[in-house]
């Protein structure tokens, strides 16, 4: 395992011990299967137990599309969309559209509503050669729903229905579903989603996978990240890893730091931040408590949000990840001139520049009392994007009841829901449409 947890920024602000000591028990509800939403556990043995046929079937899905097309188009909002895009960013590179030689440009779409958003993708995959990986476990979720209908229907348009069919892969509900019921009728190549996986923690099912390996990721060696720390973080024992930032992180919640800012000075890391804030936001947001996941680029966003680290309200911590190299080697060269005077870095590669800065920050923000906890790990890699993703979520259950809540719900979600079907026109929801559109 490469990853480890510093909290000794976090001890001098907040007591842990005491919740230390209620590790054990957490541990033992996440892993016995005791505690509210044991129904969602599936992610916990998830690395362990991959169906080696499903994993082929992925494999020779993405084989064909590297072959036969320019641009593979992924549709999914959520635990659906955001892990396959940050474990791209993550183990390649944020510009991997820009970059890719070799394999097809991978472009999300049905994350959003907006118009504009899908006429610059409509225009994008004019004269290429495309298909499309659907995802959504529920199969009835309006952003991505919306997005195939119009997505579907250009791809009928060019290829004829029949070949269209042969580039749509569906990702979805074992049996329910609108998505389902199309691919079952459209005989699109379809992959489960595990009913006991919840969308956030299905990065590493076919939800991302797929995706993963059409960028040419080595899938294998990302699971093999995450078996590997889901074995380092069955040990009970306050050196686990998951123990050390579940249990520093609500102590310091406890003591009113209410604001977690996730952070890393790789730009390679913003959608793994992104990804975090959903594991930790919907696994903890709710009963009215929880603390709020935040993040931050650095170093670009100690140009902006640093003023509000460094002297802002006093309710925020950080949580900064760090990698043992950034995997390049890029140095500081000498110049005769020196007229920028930078001749001090000449000789120094980036990354020492780059931890320095690391460095520096932390100290001043701790100064400032901003509490740290910092986790390190090796250099991106698919085995480390599965290692991180294992810790994140492992340490997720046992945080949220710590907390006291239902980890592996998201009650909240269903609100805006509602409230777009019935303003939009949706059968069934006529009473709350009349009454939302009174107050508007
Ligand atoms: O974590 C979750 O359950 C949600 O964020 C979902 O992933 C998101 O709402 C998309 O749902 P679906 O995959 O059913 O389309």
């Amino acid at each position: 395992m490469s990853l480890s947890v510093d909290i000794k920024n976090a001890a001098s602000f907040a007591d842990i011990a005491p919740v230390m000591a209620e590790l054990p028990a957490a541990h033992d509800t996440l892993v016995n299967g005791t505690g509210e939403g044991n129904d969602f556990l599936g992610w916990v043995k998830l690395p362990c137990n991959v169906d080696p046929e499903e994993l082929a079937r992925i494999k020779a899905a993405a084989e064909k599309i590297r072959k036969d097309s320019d641009v593979l188009l992924v549709i999914g909002i959520g635990g659906s969309y955001l892990g396959a895009r940050a474990a791209i960013e993550y183990c390649i590179s944020p510009n991997y559209n820009l970059i890719c030689k070799d394999s097809p440009k991978v472009i999300f779409a049905g994350n959003s509503l907006s118009a504009a958003q899908t006429a610059e993708i409509t225009a994008m995959l004019e004269g290429c050669d495309w298909s499309i990986n659907v995802i959504s476990k529920s199969g009835t979720t309006t952003e991505p729903a919306v997005a195939f209908r119009i997505f579907r229907g250009l791809l009928e348009e060019k290829y004829g229905a029949a070949e269209a069919a042969k580039r749509i892969y569906a990702t979805t509900d074992r049996a329910r579903g609108a998505l389902k019921t199309l691919a079952n009728t459209l005989a699109y190549e379809s992959f489960v989603i595990p009913d006991d996986v919840g969308g956030r923690f299905s990065v590493l099912t076919p939800v991302g996978l797929l995706p993963i390996a059409v960028a040419g990721i080595d899938v294998d060696e990302m699971l093999a990240g995450a078996r590997d720390m889901a074995a380092a973080v069955a040990e009970k024992s306050e050196d686990n890893p998951c123990w050390r930032y579940a249990a520093a992180r609500n102590a310091l919640y406890r003591a009113g730091y209410t604001t977690e800012i996730n952070a890393a000075y790789e730009p390679r890391y913003r959608y793994t931040a992104e990804w975090w804030k959903q594991l930790y936001g919907e696994s903890e947001g709710k009963d009215l408590k929880g603390i709020f996941p935040a993040s931050v680029d650095l170093t670009a966003d100690l140009h902006s949000m640093g003023q509000y680290i460094q002297q802002g309200m006093r309710n925020i911590f950080e949580t900064v990840v760090s990698f043992g190299s950034s995997g390049a080697e890029v140095n500081v060269p000498f110049s005769e001139d020196n007229l920028d005077g930078l001749n001090f870095l000449a000789g120094h590669t980036l990354d020492e520049v780059n931890s320095m800065a690391a460095a520096g920050t932390r100290l001043a923000h701790v100064d400032g009392g901003v509490p740290n906890i910092s986790v390190s790990i090796d250099k991106p890699s698919a085995y480390s994007f599965g290692e991180l993703v294992y810790f994140f979520e492992f340490a997720c259950g046992i945080s949220g009841y710590l907390l006291g809540v239902n980890p592996f719900n998201q009650p909240g979600v269903e609100a805006y829901k509602v409230n777009m079907y019935a303003l939009i026109g949706k059968p069934g929801y006529e009473d709350r449409k009349a009454e939302l559109e009174s107050r508007l």
